[in-house]
């Protein structure tokens, strides 16, 4: 859908990562004004189904080969999804070479990829937050747990793919968690923070910044646990939607100036120029908003859920951010709509799963209905396999929320694999039946 181009569009974009984040992204990005290419490396079994998308095979960990493929097609926008290579130092890498990324480097990646870190930082910064005690031995992080004499949330200090965080109900339950932390399970020379339990419904909310201003998206709502009526073990996310009602305009202007502005500044005073996505991950307490965590990155499945709502002023203003020129970039549209997002995973998921079914779909996506793959694979003679956890996302966008569901249920039982598993309750919240 490129139309007339405005200068301050890249019209050849990179996304790396292989998720159904990047194919949204990816899709999003080729609807954008001025958007003619848009490679996605490694992308999965779905990316080459995406008009104008091309798919590449390296690694999201293979900076040198990524650093070729945007000399090589003349990348204007490279676009890292995950973050990982974000903490890897990628962008950083990327951005010596001249090619614009928007994605911050390993500096700013730490608000994510170092839970002390993050911490320190909200503290210094006076945005509000859980109290915390961070500990770099077993003897410290359990003396410190004594001290309290209650269970405390712990959480391994590194990246740890969402498997980090225990919310301890009991003594020995937090205890377990930091004997499991200490004997290596999140890699060696381990480290943790404890946190004071907080209470009240989550929310996340995406500036997109140029690392001095900022843009912020209607804030969307996770569903993290694998059971209806949210039970059962901690995912990825199995389900999503925007705009999130638990907080209004004026309660997203909140958090722009109790937590994204002095984030930022407190990111600047550090020497660190964040030219990305900070994704706040929200917990609505009755004193009002705490974090709850930081990623460097966007939410998956919040990202599915948020593009179709995005105008195509969408790449000129990740451009934007990558060259520090946000005042001069389009008004980013965003469609007065609901958006809702389901996730169909692997059986076992988020256990041990079952890989290498095939995947049959009669789902015709339209301009209200899309469908992102994420842990899927295309074999050569066409047919596309499971390969991951969460193996796809249907989004659909109505006038209300219980349209947008039925819309999305609809697709999805228009999708079948051996082992399917979704949750038929994504969107209680806000829906009527
Ligand atoms: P994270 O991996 O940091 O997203 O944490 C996973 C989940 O743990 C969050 O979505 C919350 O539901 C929960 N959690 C994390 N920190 C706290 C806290 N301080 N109080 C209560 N729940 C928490
Ligand atoms: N959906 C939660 C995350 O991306 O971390």
């Amino acid at each position: 859908m490129s139309t007339a181009a405005p200068a301050v569009s890249p019209t050849r974009v990179l996304v790396v990562g292989g998720g159904g984040r990047e194919n949204a992204l990816a899709w999003a990005l080729h609807r954008s004004h001025g958007v003619q290419q848009v490679w996605v490396s490694p992308g999965n079994g779905g990316t080459q189904e995406l008009e104008g998308c091309q798919q590449l095979s390296i690694a999201e960990s293979d900076h040198d080969g990524l650093l070729a493929v945007c000399r090589e097609h003349g990348v204007e926008l490279v676009v890292v999804g995950p973050e990982a290579p974000l903490a890897a130092g990628l962008a950083d890498k990327l951005r010596a070479a001249g090619f614009p990324v928007f994605g911050p480097g390993a500096d700013g990646a730490q608000l994510e990829a170092s839970k002390q870190w993050a911490k320190q930082l909200m503290v210094e910064a006076g945005v509000p937050t859980a109290g915390y005690w961070k500990a770099n031995s077993r003897e410290e992080a359990l003396a410190a747990l004594e001290a309290q004499g209650k269970p405390l949330v712990v959480k391994a200090d590194g990246l740890a793919a969402g498997k980090g965080v225990t919310v301890a109900e009991t003594l020995e339950e937090a205890r377990s968690a930091i004997e499991e932390i200490f004997e290596g399970r999140f890699g060696a020379g381990a480290s943790l923070v404890l946190e004071e339990r907080t209470h009240g419904p989550e929310v996340s909310v995406f500036a997109l910044t140029d690392g001095e201003r900022m843009v912020l998206l209607p804030p969307a709502q996770d569903h993290k646990r694998i059971g209806e009526g949210d039970t059962g073990p901690n995912t990825g996310g199995m389900g999503a939607y925007a705009p999130a009602p638990l907080l209004d305009a004026a309660g997203l202007e909140q958090v722009r100036e109790l937590v994204l502005e002095p984030t930022l500044a407190a990111l600047n005073s550090r020497g660190i120029r964040y030219q990305g996505v900070i994704y706040a991950g929200l917990m609505l307490t009755e004193h009002g908003p705490s974090v709850i965590e930081f990623n460097c990155r966007f939410g998956d499945p919040e990202c599915e859920t948020l593009m179709p709502l995005l105008g195509p002023e969408l790449a000129a203003v990740l451009l934007a951010c990558a060259n520090g020129t946000l005042h001069q970039a389009p008004a980013l549209s965003i469609a007065p709509q609901c958006s809702a997002c389901v996730i169909a995973a692997a059986q076992g998921y988020p256990g041990e799963i079952r890989k290498g079914d095939e995947i049959h779909s009669a789902l015709q996506p339209s301009g209200d209905l899309q469908l992102f793959h994420a842990g899927t694979q295309r074999q050569a003679d066409g047919r596309c396999l499971t390969s991951g956890g969460r193996v796809l996302a249907v989004v659909a966008q109505a006038d209300t929320f219980d349209n947008a569901f039925e819309r999305a249920y609809t697709g999805l039982a228009q999708v079948t694999f051996e082992g399917m598993t979704f949750r038929r309750d994504i969107g209680h919240q806000v829906r009527s039946r």
